[in-house]
């Protein structure tokens, strides 16, 4: 039986709704959430703020080193902080989501969020949901889901969100950002969007996200069921 603390690793191209699914299965089961993407959005838009070149890998490595990085969760509210000032809501923009592959691809910058991402499992039961976690930061998590969901519906999804937010867009654009985006996602030469062999596949097309929260509760509750014998 293993002593290690609980991981329940979430995978999956942008838009498959990890966040929302990973933060109801946290609450629910009494874990830590932990969204690894807030982290790379919170370096490039500190990157950005600097107005640093964002080719530039040395100034960026530079930069991530001398950077702090906390998410700080309490009750209904999760909340991302950047050298001790809220960025919340300024990760969420188009301009750090177009420009945060920059500092994804880069080893040197990963290995340091790597390290943090990790240090989470000292202390808590977590659930963390990104694009490596099953596959590199815990290969040994006890329960691994790649959530995947159709180009067509995660479009669909992105802009009844936006339309909520008054922005109005297109479902054709969206599209093309979306396969632009899982592209560079899946062909990086470091830690590439893989599904793990151990992954179980939750296809969120058909499903409602109710749905999807009690499939990871019952795998979770069949998981420990399992280690206990
Ligand atoms: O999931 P997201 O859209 O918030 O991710 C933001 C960016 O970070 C996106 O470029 C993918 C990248 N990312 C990553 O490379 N590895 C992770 N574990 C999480 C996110």
């Amino acid at each position: 039986m293993s002593h290690k603390r609980f991981v329940i690793a979430i995978d999956g191209p942008a838009g498959a709704g990890k966040s929302t699914v990973a933060m109801l299965v946290a609450k629910a089961l009494g874990f830590l959430y932990v969204d690894t993407g807030a982290m790379y959005r919170a370096l490039t838009l500190k990157a950005i703020q600097l107005k640093l070149d964002l080719n530039d890998r040395n100034a960026l490595i530079d930069m991530s080193r001398n950077t702090r990085i906390e998410l700080i969760q309490n009750e209904n509210h999760y909340r991302v902080f950047l050298d001790g000032l809220e960025v919340t809501k300024a990760i969420r923009s188009e301009l750090v989501s177009k420009n945060s592959h920059f500092i994804a691809s880069i080893p040197e910058v990963r290995e340091i969020l790597w390290s943090i991402q990790r240090s989470y499992r000292e202390k808590y039961d977590i659930v963390m949901e990104g694009r490596d976690i099953g596959t590199i930061v815990f290969p040994d998590a006890q329960l691994k889901i790649y959530l995947d969901a159709s180009v067509e519906e995660r479009a669909k999804r992105r802009y009844l969100q936006l339309k909520q937010q008054g922005i109005e867009t297109n479902i054709e654009d969206l599209k093309k950002e979306i396969i632009l985006r899982d592209e560079r996602d899946k062909n990086r030469n470091i830690a590439p969007l893989r599904k793990h062999p151990d992954a179980i596949t939750i296809d969120t097309t058909y499903l409602t996200i109710e749905q999807e929260v009690s499939m990871i509760v019952h795998l979770y509750k069949q998981t420990t069921e399992k280690n206990k014998k």
